[in-house]
C-alpha cells in the first residue's frame, strides 16, 4: 500500500513535468520546430534536441540556428571523445575505431567552423560545411564489433550526426531566406 503510494506520486510528478514541458512551446513554436524536423528522417530526435535547448519561450529563426550549430558541436565533441574512450582498451577492432576518430575529428572540425560562421552571420558557409561533414561521416565504417556493445555504437551516432547535420542545412536557409 506504502509503495503504491509512492510509485503514484511519482508518477503524478513526472506527468506533470511532462505536460509542463509540453506546454513549454507556444503553438507558432511547435510549428516552427515542426517546419524543420518534418525536414529530416527523424522527427523525434530532432523535435528533442530543439525543444530542451531553446532557451526563448519564442524564438526566432536565429535562436533555432543557434540552438542546433551548438548542439551539433557538442555531440560531435562528445562523439570525438567517446571513440577516444572506445580506443583506450580497444582490440582488433582498433584500426576500425582509429579510421572513425579521424572521421570525427574532421566532422567535429566542420562543426565548429560552422559555429564561428554562425556567430560571424556567415551563412551560406554553414551550408557548404554540410557536404564535408557528410563525406567525413562515410570515412567512419561501422561493420565491426566493439565489445561490450550487441549493436555498433558508432552506427547510432552516424545516424544522429547526419541528422543535426540536415538540421544545420534546413535551419541555415530558413535564416538566410
Ligand atoms: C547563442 O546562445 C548562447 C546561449 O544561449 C548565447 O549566449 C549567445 O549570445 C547566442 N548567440 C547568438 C549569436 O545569438
Amino acid at each position: 500500500m506504502k509503495m503504491h503510494s509512492i510509485l503514484s506520486t511519482v508518477l503524478v510528478i513526472i506527468l506533470a513535468f511532462s505536460v509542463a514541458e509540453a506546454n513549454n512551446l507556444d503553438g507558432k513554436t511547435q510549428q516552427m520546430v515542426n517546419g524543420i524536423c518534418k525536414k529530416t528522417t527523424d522527427i523525434r530526435f530532432c523535435s528533442s534536441v530543439l525543444v530542451k535547448n531553446l532557451a526563448t519561450p519564442a524564438p526566432s529563426n536565429k535562436d533555432l540556428m543557434n540552438v542546433t550549430v551548438r548542439e551539433a558541436e557538442r555531440f560531435s565533441a562528445n562523439t570525438n571523445f567517446f571513440i577516444s574512450t572506445l580506443l583506450e582498451n580497444a582490440g582488433d577492432e582498433r584500426q576500425d575505431l582509429q579510421m572513425c576518430a579521424d572521421a570525427y575529428s574532421i566532422v567535429n572540425l566542420a562543426f565548429t567552423n560552422a559555429m564561428s560562421f554562425f556567430n560571424q552571420a556567415h551563412y551560406s558557409k554553414i551550408v557548404k560545411v554540410q557536404n564535408k561533414i557528410s563525406k567525413a561521416v562515410g570515412i567512419c565504417k561501422t561493420d565491426f564489433n566493439v565489445p561490450g556493445y550487441e549493436i555498433n555504437p558508432l552506427i547510432e551516432r552516424k545516424r544522429q550526426t547526419m541528422i543535426l547535420s540536415a538540421m544545420e542545412q534546413i535551419v541555415c536557409q530558413m535564416v538566410s531566406s
